[in-house]
């Protein structure tokens, strides 16, 4: 921990684990580090970055304005899942907020990343730790094998136990707007907020989450509807790899049984994709989920990670 904290110090990149997904730290006042970040990460450098802190506090210390919608969504769920877009104060530079006017601000639950935090004691600018669109990393494993060489180091904190990425609400323009279905969910920010929270437009370019392919595995993916798996796979023949609910298909090489919970299954799903990629085949069959509000993030990352089958 000590060497880490030094390694953000001076500009150093750090891998470190949160709750949600790993996260590739920089100190996020040092314009040179973020860079850095930023090129190890290959991201364009308009898509903003998250920035993390040990306490709400600190956190809003970098909004120009924190509504009261932010300070009770901060009282219920930080530290927690959940990333706040505020109006940026003078401390968020463009090189953090892609050149917005907004700043995403998260302080997370994981006991590593709060040691870490807390001791560093500013901000870390930290994007999921994984290549630019591919699928994020839920053990520090998955963070050596694609991003190894290229990081300072990597603090070790186990699977992450959500498995998916932050919900993202957007706060700076008045109304609630979710940019990223997560953990906490639509429904639980309507009931603390006691208004409405807007859908994001689709398509809408300033978050990774926003790009139709994001959080995909490099073998192309198909999401399948559940009563379609079976002749899918008898079109396909073994070449297929398959992620589903139900239990493995003699046909087929390489099958991962999924937990029917959506949260057990968000927790699985970033290995299991990472596995199913390495196994040498041509496509990816996905089972698709039940289209019920419990699976709107799994739905989400899924979409992104996988096409429709042609028809
Ligand atoms: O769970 C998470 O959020 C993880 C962990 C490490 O905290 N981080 C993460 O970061 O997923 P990243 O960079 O992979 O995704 C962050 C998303 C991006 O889609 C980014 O564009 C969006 O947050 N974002 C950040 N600041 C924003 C802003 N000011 N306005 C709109 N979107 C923003
Ligand atoms: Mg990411």
């Amino acid at each position: 921990m000590r060497r880490a904290v030094e390694i953000l110090r001076n500009g150093g990149l750090v891998a470190f684990p949160t709750e949600t997904v790993y996260g590739l730290g920089a100190d996020a006042a040092d314009a040179e580090a973020v860079a850095r970040l930023y090129a190890v990460k290959g991201r364009p450098k308009n898509h903003p970055v998250i920035v993390h802190f040990s306490s709400a506090e600190d956190a809003f210390e970098w909004a120009r304005e924190v509504p009261q919608a932010a300070r009770r969504l901060a009282a219920k769920y930080w530290p927690g899942p959940l990333t706040l877009v505020l109006k940026r104060s003078a401390k968020a530079g463009d090189f953090v907020t892609g050149g917005q006017d907004s700043v995403g601000l998260r302080v997370p639950s994981h006991p590593v990343a709060r040691e870490l935090l807390l001791e560093f004691g500013g901000g870390v600018a930290a994007p999921s730790a994984n290549e630019f669109g591919n699928v994020s990393a839920t053990t520090a494993q998955h963070v050596r094998g694609e991003l190894g060489g290229k990081v300072d180091f990597v603090l070790e904190g186990g699977s992450s136990e959500v498995g998916i990425e932050s919900t993202i609400l957007d706060l700076s323009c008045g109304t609630p707007v979710l940019l990223r279905p997560g953990h906490v969910s639509r429904d639980a920010l309507e009931e603390v907020l006691k208004e409405k929270v807007l859908e994001k437009e689709a398509g809408s370019p300033r978050h990774s989450g926003g790009l139709a392919r994001h959080y995909a595995p490099k073998t192309p993916a198909l999401l399948v509807p559940a009563h379609e798996l079976d002749a899918e796979i008898a079109r396909r023949g073994a070449r297929v790899a398959v992620l589903a609910f139900s239990r493995p298909d003699e046909r087929v090489d390489y099958w991962i049984r999924m937990p029917k919970d959506p949260q057990a299954y968000a927790r699985r799903l970033y290995a299991a994709l990472r596995e199913l990629d390495g196994a040498g085949c041509e496509t990816i069959l996905i089972e698709s989920p039940p289209e019920t509000s419990p699976w709107t993030a799994v739905r989400d990352r899924l979409s992104r990670a996988a096409a429709s089958p042609a028809r």
